[in-house]
């Protein structure tokens, strides 16, 4: 049996296979609503046999959105279609996973195909905060530094929406600590300036994520995985690195997560990044060989050799595909027929499913 078809065991539930799509904003929501396009684009990918469908950074706060058309679960209204979602999604078999973020700096940006660089408030953008008041890029945002009581609002956001999650029926929880976003900023020292005990040391740096994961933890179900997704390295001089990585992970094996789901960048603008097939997940095998907990590889995999390949070698647990899965719904299905495992299609669809001597146009 390929390994990529072998269940993986997450506290209470278990993953069908280990193929799992990487979070994707749709930016398709007005006020934070999830809307058809995310059940169709979300229940696609369920109906394509992923074991674990990871939903885009839904923001904790209206402030914490990328852009005014991200999906949100902020208020207690945006849990019905949510739900509906994740009934769909268990209904074909695949777990429901949400990512909770926080833009931080990046948030007040236009979409991709609305615009680039920083919403004025004039446009429907927001004031934005940061661990410093250094903003991202030129044409971005400047924003607030948090004060203490800022900070806390932003545990207090992630705790809240993770009960929501709960309600809404998804059974994975990830934590956005990745590509530049709040709590990343607060783990680099390029975006971190702060002199109090949020800032300056590695322990500073990182207790703004420990204390929203033990947040999470707190209302989080003892049976159901916490991910946390984390840049490995921003790719800079004097930048977050991945000796500090590991380091992390070690630590947040031992504050009740399960898994770290290892992307890479995302903090410094035209940071120099290798980018090349399976680019980051040298930092998925070295995080997992060294902290001793289960990883995620992501990054430019894209075939179900690859895929097959990085959980053989044991670099990772679990493979997440992003773009892949834009171009192939069906990754899994296909997967499963180019490795010969025997894997069941929708009913719906069995008349589709490839057969090594199928006879075309038969009735
Ligand atoms: C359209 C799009 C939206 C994305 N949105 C998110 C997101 O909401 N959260 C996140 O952590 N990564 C996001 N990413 C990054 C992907 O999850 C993934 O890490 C990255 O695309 C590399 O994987 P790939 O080569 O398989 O696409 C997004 C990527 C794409 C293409």
């Amino acid at each position: 049996m390929p390994k990529l078809f072998e269940p993986l065991a997450l506290r209470g539930i278990t993953l069908k296979n280990r193929i799992a799509v990487s979070p994707m904003c749709q930016y398709s929501s007005v006020d934070g609503f999830a809307t058809d396009w995310h059940l169709v684009h979300l229940g696609g990918r369920a109906v394509g046999g992923a074991g674990l469908i990871i939903s885009e950074a839904a923001a904790v706060s209206p402030e914490g959105r990328i852009s005014p058309e991200d999906l949100g679960i902020w208020k207690d209204e945006h849990v019905p279609m949510l739900q509906r979602i994740t009934a769909f999604l268990l209904a074909q078999g695949s777990v429901p996973g949400i990512q909770l973020a926080h833009a931080g700096r990046k948030a007040s940006t236009y979409s991709p195909w609305t615009g680039e660089g920083a919403v004025p408030e004039s446009a429907g953008g927001w004031p934005v905060v940061g661990p410093s008041a250094v903003a991202f890029a030129d044409n971005y945002p400047q924003p607030t530094a948090l004060d203490a009581a800022g900070i806390q609002k932003v545990i207090a956001d992630f705790r809240a929406a993770a009960v929501r999650a709960l309600a809404a029926g998804f059974q994975v929880v990830e934590l956005h600590a990745a590509h530049g976003y709040l709590l990343h900023e607060f783990l680099s020292p390029l975006s971190n300036l702060r002199t109090d005990e949020y800032g300056g040391s590695f322990e500073n740096r990182i207790r703004l994520l420990l204390e929203v994961t033990a947040a999470t933890r707190e209302v989080w179900p003892e049976n159901l995985p916490l991910l946390v997704r984390i840049s490995a390295t921003d790719w800079t001089e004097g930048g977050w690195n991945p000796d500090e990585a590991v380091q992390l992970a070690s630590i947040l094996k031992t504050r009740g997560v399960d898994l770290i789901d290892c992307s890479t960048g995302g903090n410094v603008p035209k940071a120099p990044i290798p980018v090349g097939p399976g680019y980051q997940v040298e930092f998925a095998g070295r995080i997992r060989e060294e902290a001793g907990i289960m990883t995620g590889a992501v990054g430019l995999i894209t075939t179900p050799a690859e895929a097959e390949a990085i959980l053989a070698n044991g670099q990772a647990d679990l493979v997440l595909l992003a773009r892949e899965f834009l171009r192939e719904p069906y990754f899994p299905l296909l997967a499963a027929h180019e490795l010969g495992v025997e894997m069941p299609w929708p009913a719906q669809y069995e008349r589709g499913k490839p057969r090594v001597q199928a006879a075309a146009g038969q009735r």
